[in-house]
């Protein structure tokens, strides 16, 4: 995570168990009206938008391959869950957000975007 960024951060759950995960290690919460893929892989949450850059597939219907990339579902993409590059080279970007497990429960990031931080 890069700590210069200001978060706002999102409660999407009390625990990790409140999040109902599909087989694939994969469900979608909604944050702030948008749509966020959050992953569990290897026992660390991670999280990316929905949609995937390519041409929009649902990335909570892919999977997470072996080395903890999640693959879209339509063209079969490979992202990295921890920073967006687009592994299998195509040359996309996935949107990543960083999560936190706090005592109060599942938290995630979402960057305030330029406008808002505009008129403060
Ligand atoms: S829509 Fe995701 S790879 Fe094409």
């Amino acid at each position: 995570m890069e700590h210069n960024k200001k978060y706002t951060w999102y409660k999407i759950a009390d625990s990790i168990a409140e999040l109902s995960f599909a087989e694939n290690g994969l469900t979608t919460v909604e944050v702030n009206n948008k749509n966020i893929c959050i992953a569990l892989h290897k026992n660390e949450l991670l999280a990316c938008t929905h949609k995937c850059p390519h041409a929009g597939g649902n990335m909570a219907d892919g999977y997470i391959d072996a080395l903890g990339n999640i693959v879209c579902p339509l063209h079969r993409y490979k992202f990295s869950l921890h920073n967006g590059r687009n592994v299998s080279g195509e040359g996309y970007y996935l949107k990543t957000f960083p999560v936190e497990i706090r005592n109060e429960g599942v938290f995630i990031g979402i960057q305030e975007n330029n406008l808002f931080g505009w008129l403060k």
